[in-house]
């Protein structure tokens, strides 16, 4: 009988999802058992598959799940270890009462640079010049600069790296990192919000070097002169009090950004100058950008892609007028159409096919693009004439 490819993995899946399961609860008989399963079809998956790369993620998980089971063998449950790495420890100790952390911080560094990001080549240069200059190279930089950091404020459609380059910021300064949706405290705490806000930057600046990312920040932005309610002001005015008492002392790094996707309803007190004095227009990514992507995607697929009617420079004119994220997702739906055609014809082990120009093709017909000439115009205007 063919090898049931489709329901062989559904059946891994689940084997991987109820060992998780039953090991997070330290229920160690269980887990034994799912994990015996797992490591089984593992092993199955990896020899059956039919395209090489997947050959090759079989085996890499079946050879961790064989540590794993090596691991509850000597008595150890690796899934109740938190891992927590902690860039730089905290400057002053904690105080009686005070909360240990407001739980906004992230408690691993990300893994992304800004090698990863592609274009943006003007956020980029802003953050080697004000942050990791005075890291890599301090008798310079002090002494043209008494303190530093970055306040800057991206702004632009969705989907073009915004929150993806505040990670990456972090990944490169390995430093402390919080991400705040402020939508998410307006509405989860709904009174309390001045008061976690403020509890954030205390928390902030017990850390040297620091990076405070507050993600749709024009939702506490509404212009002062409408008609919003007390509850918004209140967290504008705590923001704007805390971030004037955010300053760098010594030599540590205090970075604030901002990411909007409507900046012309921003505060003005929030962007003058000692604020979030840096706007910086995030664009749809231009050739250049949509070029790093697809040769990303063709690198780490060759099986994939080299040697298909499809070829590079078609990806990269179709994709004009799409986002980052949504040149990846068409990339990764075509991708999952060629593997249908795979699981749908039955190819034998070894044997697959190219994602070809047709799957890119009906990938892209298949995809609503969000980010439209109105709004693209509307960003081009602000960035031109209001400036901040
Ligand atoms: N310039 C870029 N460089 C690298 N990856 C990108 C870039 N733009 C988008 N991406 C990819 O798309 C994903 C989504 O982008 P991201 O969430 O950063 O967009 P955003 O601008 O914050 O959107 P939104 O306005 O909806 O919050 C990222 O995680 C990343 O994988
Ligand atoms: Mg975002």
């Amino acid at each position: 009988m063919a090898f049931d490819y489709p329901s062989k993995l559904r059946a891994y899946e689940a084997a991987l999802q109820r060992t998780k399961d039953a090991l997070r609860e330290d229920d160690r008989d269980n887990g034994t058992l799912f994990l015996d399963k797992a490591v089984s079809l593992s092993a199955e998956l990896a020899a059956n598959a039919a395209i090489a790369e997947f050959q090759v993620r079989f085996k890499k998980e079946h050879d961790q799940l064989l540590k794993i089971r090596g691991l509850l063998e000597k008595g150890e449950n690796p899934f109740l270890k938190t891992k927590t790495v902690t860039p730089s420890s905290p400057k002053s100790e904690q105080k009686d009462g005070e909360p240990a952390t407001t739980g906004f911080f992230k408690t691993e560094v990300p893994s992304v640079t800004l090698a990863d990001v592609a274009g943006l080549e003007d956020v980029k240069e802003q953050i080697r010049i004000n942050v990791l200059l005075p890291l890599q190279n301090p008798d310079l930089f002090y002494k043209y600069k008494s303190d530093a950091g970055a306040r800057i404020v991206m702004y632009g459609p969705p989907g073009c790296g915004k929150s993806f380059v505040a990670e990456a910021i972090a990944g490169e300064l390995k430093c402390h990192y919080a991400v705040i949706v402020v939508p998410d405290i307006l509405d989860k705490y709904v009174g309390e919000a001045p008061k976690r806000l403020k509890a954030i930057f205390e928390e902030a600046e017990r850390y040297d070097n620091v990076l405070l990312f507050f993600d749709e920040i024009d939702s506490m932005c509404a212009s002062r002169d409408s008609d919003e309610s007390t509850h918004t002001k209140d967290i504008l005015n705590t923001f704007l009090t805390c971030m004037s008492g955010f300053k760098p002392k010594g030599k540590a790094l205090k970075v604030i950004i901002g990411a909007t996707n409507r900046p012309w309803a921003l505060d003005a007190a929030l962007v003058r100058g000692q604020r979030l004095d840096t706007a910086i227009y995030v664009r749809l990514p231009d050739e250049k950008a949509r070029a790093f992507f697809v040769d990303k995607e063709f690198a780490k697929f060759p099986d994939a892609f080299e040697g298909s009617d499809l070829t590079k420079e078609y990806v990269i004119q179709a994709t004009e007028g799409w986002s980052g994220a949504d040149i990846k997702t068409i990339l990764d739906q075509a991708k999952t159409r060629t593997l249908n055609r795979v699981i749908r014809d039955q190819l034998p082990p070894g044997q697959f096919y190219k994602v070809s120009k047709d799957d890119f093709d009906a990938a892209l017909a298949a995809h609503h693009n969000v980010v439209n000439p109105e709004m693209l115009l509307r960003y081009e205007a602000f960035e031109k004439g209001v400036g901040l």
